[in-house]
């Protein structure tokens, strides 16, 4: 079950709402999360006890983004260990929530594996809930830890590809706090470059059909004071045939062994801009992304979502609570077919550099993704 209450309205100076945290009520434990779909017009936290509301809650975006993704699904399954539901029927409903980002598999099963192996050692049920939750505050902590460290090469690598500074950085979906226990991935980074007054402008897609750029990051840049444009996403081309782009950074939902990157729809047909305007693509995601498991790109599943996404045009907080992102006002012909696959896939001869904690790949192969990822701490 999942309650809502307000916090407060967004505006910059109100204080960051945690993009997800555990909480203890008289009642029990819960996990507590942002509801993403009510931004930017208002905070709202969603109040998660049990597994099907945050299963929800997931598929309705209200949660969102790969890291974070991982994250509640570590905290889902000390949720379900905490609460006495069956722990291996709870893995497997958030493992199977949403199939593309790979993060939230890494982290039902890393809390889920914690359990079972307290479990096998002759724990109880409340010293295994404990281990499971201690493994999803590792999971949450390590991806703190592994944004600051993103955030830090991926600065280094704008300074060696782009010398001069000032630079114009493209951005695609959402990359930042709201998907990560820290700062996040692609938008780290970008914020990284503000902080050193390297940033000249931060050009957001306006990401269709759900408006996680115009939505989201609008909302993280201007909080962080960032200078910001928002776009169409048609709009890009011509942004970079006037040469109003120096590089491209996003993050993934999942990266097979060959390099190839699963990111939100859209990102592919940037990839192509960048390498006809000569532009670097680069991709920053922790190595809990990385599937190496997946031979290639192919290999990756690309989640559908509903036609209705597209083919009605909707502000979700319009709609007050539980509504569903793209139930709205029709923009297309009742009846009319839509296409909405989620994520595309952009092969890795199209990414100039794969920005990790670990270390940063590039070029993009095979031989150092796995190099890359052997040397990770925590996969
Ligand atoms: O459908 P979403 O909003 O979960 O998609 C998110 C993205 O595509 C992000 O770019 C990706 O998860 C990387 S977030 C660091």
């Amino acid at each position: 079950m999942a309650d809502r209450h307000e916090v407060s309205e967004a505006g910059a100076e109100s204080p960051a709402v945690p993009s997800l945290r555990w909480g203890e009520l008289p009642e029990g434990p819960v996990v507590v999360l942002l509801d993403q779909t009510r931004l930017p017009a208002e905070e709202v936290e969603l109040v998660c006890t049990d597994v099907p509301a945050l299963v929800q809650a997931i598929q309705t975006l209200a949660v969102r983004g790969a890291p974070l993704l991982g994250i509640t699904g570590a905290y889902g399954v000390a949720l379900a260990a905490a609460r006495g539901f069956d722990v291996e029927e709870a893995a497997v409903a958030l493992a199977s929530a949403r199939p593309t980002a790979a993060n939230l598999g890494y982290g039902v099963r890393r809390a889920a594996e914690a359990y079972r192996g307290a479990a096998a050692g002759g724990a109880g049920p409340q010293e295994a809930a404990a281990a499971a939750l201690a493994e999803a505050r590792a999971v949450h902590a390590e991806d703190v830890e592994a944004s600051a460290r993103m955030a830090e090469r991926g600065l280094e690598l704008l300074g060696e590809l782009l010398p001069g500074g000032g630079h114009r950085i493209l951005t695609h979906c959402n990359t930042g706090a709201l998907v990560s226990g820290g700062e996040g991935t692609a938008l780290a980074v970008a914020l990284a470059a503000h902080r050193a007054g390297e940033l000249r402008r931060l050009w957001v897609d306006e990401t269709r059909p759900l408006l996680q750029g115009a939505r989201l990051t609008a909302y993280e840049a201007a909080r962080a004071g960032m200078a910001y444009t928002v776009l169409a996403d048609g709009a890009a081309g011509s942004l970079f045939a006037a040469g109003e782009v120096d590089a491209v950074l996003i993050g993934a939902d999942r990266i097979a062994a060959d390099g190839a990157v699963a990111n939100k729809i859209g990102s592919y047909p940037l990839a192509v801009l960048a390498r006809y305007h000569h532009v670097p693509f680069v991709v920053v995601a922790p190595t809990s992304t990385v599937d190496l498991a997946t031979a290639d790109g192919a290999g990756i599943e690309v989640e559908q979502r509903p036609g209705r996404e597209v083919t009605e045009f909707s502000l979700p907080h319009r709609q007050g609570a539980g509504a569903v992102p793209g139930t709205g006002v029709a923009v297309a012909p009742l009846g009319s077919l839509a296409y909405n696959p989620a994520f595309d896939v952009t092969p890795a001869e199209l990414v100039t550099a794969i920005v990790t904690e670990a270390g940063v790949v590039s070029p993009v192969t095979r031989e150092r993704l796995a190099d890359v990822c052997s040397v990770s701490r925590w996969r």
